[in-house]
C-alpha cells in the first residue's frame, strides 16, 4: 500500500480526500488542514485516517510517500517544499506557486531529490484534451489560426488569489499542451470591482511567433457558467464545452477555401460542412489525475504535468499580472 497524505480539505481538497481514499493499493494515511473545523465532518467518513491540523505527523512518517497539496495558493510554495526536503513525492494544486522564483526552486528540489513533482492542471486528464490534441497533431484541423477560451462564473471569490491565477492555470496548460509551443508576447486588462487589488475578470491574450493569438476569458463575476474552448483551424474549428453533459466535443467542418481559377485570379470560398459529435469515453478527469500521480510514484516516470511546465505557466502569468498593471501593455516573454 503507498501511503499519502491529503494537505487543505476545503472545497477542492475533498475531491481529492475521496478520489485518493478510493484508489487501490493507497492508503490515504492523514488529511490534514490547519483550520479544525474543516476536519469534523471528515472523521465518520475516513475513520482509517488520521487528521491532522500540520504537517508535521506527515513528513516525520516514513510510511507517507506522496503528499497532496489542495490547500490555499499562498501555501503551496512552502508545504510542498517542506515536503519535498525530506524525499517526499508532491503532487500540488494550480497555482503551482505565486511567482517563478518560488515555482523554479520547487522544480530545482524536485529535480535533486528525485522526487515527483506533478502540478494539478486538471483538463490535461480530461478525455477531450487527448482526442483535440490527437486532431492537431494528426494535422486533422489544417494548420491552427487561433484559439480563445471561456472560463467565467458566479464565484468561488478567493481572496489570496485573483480570478487570473485561480482560473487561467486550466487554460494555460490546455494551450501550451496543444500547440507545444511557448507565447512570445502576452497582453492583459483585468478589473478589480469587489476587493481592491484582486481582479475579478481578465482578458488575456496570447501571441505566438509564428502568428497564432489565443484569447482567455477569466471571471467570478459572470451570469453565466462557460467552460469553453474554441479552437479554429485552416481545415475545421472544434468546440469544447465542459458544460455539455455528454456533448462535449463538436468539430465543425467549416472553413474558408481560396480557389484558383487560371484567368479569374483567386477567389474564396466559405465551406460550411458536417458538424461531428464524436463518441468519447469519459472519466472523471481527477481520477485520472490521481492515478497518473501514483503511476509516475511507482515508475518514477515524469508527469504529464510536470513541474517545468508549470513554470512556463507562472511565467505567463506573471506577464499577465504586470500587463494588467500597466492597462495592458504587451509584455514579452
Ligand atoms: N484543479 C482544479 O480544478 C481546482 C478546482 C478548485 C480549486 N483548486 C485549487 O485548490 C486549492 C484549494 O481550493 P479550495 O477551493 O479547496 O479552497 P478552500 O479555501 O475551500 O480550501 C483551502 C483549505 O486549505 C486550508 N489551508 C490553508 N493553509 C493551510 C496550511 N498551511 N496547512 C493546512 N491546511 C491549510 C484551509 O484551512 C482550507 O480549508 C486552490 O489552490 C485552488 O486554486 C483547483
Amino acid at each position: 500500500m503507498i501511503g499519502i497524505a491529503v494537505v487543505g480539505a476545503g472545497a477542492w481538497g475533498k475531491n481529492h480526500i475521496r478520489v485518493f481514499s478510493e484508489l487501490p493499493n493507497v492508503h490515504l494515511k492523514y488529511i490534514c488542514d490547519s483550520d479544525p473545523s474543516k476536519l469534523m465532518d471528515l472523521q465518520k467518513i475516513y475513520y482509517r485516517s488520521k487528521l491532522v491540523d500540520n504537517l508535521k505527523p506527515i513528513i516525520s512518517d516514513p510510511d507517507i510517500k506522496g503528499v497532496v497539496i489542495a490547500s490555499s495558493a499562498s501555501s503551496h510554495f512552502p508545504l510542498a517544499k517542506e515536503a519535498l526536503l525530506v524525499g517526499k513525492d508532491v503532487l500540488v494544486e494550480k497555482p503551482m506557486a505565486l511567482n517563478v522564483g518560488d515555482a523554479e526552486e520547487m522544480a530545482k528540489i524536485a529535480e535533486e531529490r528525485e522526487c515527483i513533482l506533478m502540478v494539478g492542471h486538471l483538463l490535461i486528464y480530461h478525455p477531450v484534451f487527448d482526442r483535440l490534441k490527437e486532431m492537431i497533431d494528426s494535422g486533422e484541423l489544417g494548420r491552427v489560426h487561433y484559439i480563445y477560451t471561456q472560463r467565467v462564473n458566479l464565484g468561488i471569490i478567493r481572496q489570496d488569489e485573483n480570478a487570473l491565477w485561480s482560473f487561467a492555470p486550466h487554460d494555460l496548460s490546455v494551450i501550451l499542451g496543444l500547440l507545444n509551443e511557448r507565447p512570445v508576447v502576452v497582453s492583459a486588462h483585468g478589473e478589480s470591482y469587489i476587493q481592491k487589488n484582486i481582479e475579478d475578470v481578465v482578458f488575456l491574450s496570447l501571441h505566438f511567433a509564428d502568428g497564432k493569438m489565443a484569447n482567455i476569458h477569466l471571471s467570478w463575476l459572470d451570469p453565466h457558467k462557460i467552460r469553453k474552448i474554441t479552437i479554429v483551424g485552416s481545415k475545421k474549428m472544434v468546440v469544447f464545452d465542459d458544460m455539455e453533459v455528454s456533448e462535449k466535443l463538436k468539430i465543425y467542418d467549416k472553413g474558408v477555401s481560396s480557389l484558383s481559377y487560371d484567368s479569374y485570379g483567386e477567389y474564396l470560398s466559405l465551406r460550411f460542412g458536417d458538424i461531428t459529435i464524436p463518441n468519447i469515453k469519459m472519466a472523471e478527469p481527477l481520477r485520472a489525475e490521481a492515478d497518473h500521480f501514483i503511476h509516475c510514484m511507482q515508475t518514477r516516470a515524469q508527469p504529464r504535468t510536470g513541474a517545468r511546465d508549470a513554470v512556463e505557466v507562472i511565467k505567463i502569468l506573471v506577464a499577465a499580472q504586470q500587463s494588467i498593471k500597466q492597462k495592458g501593455i504587451p509584455i514579452s516573454l
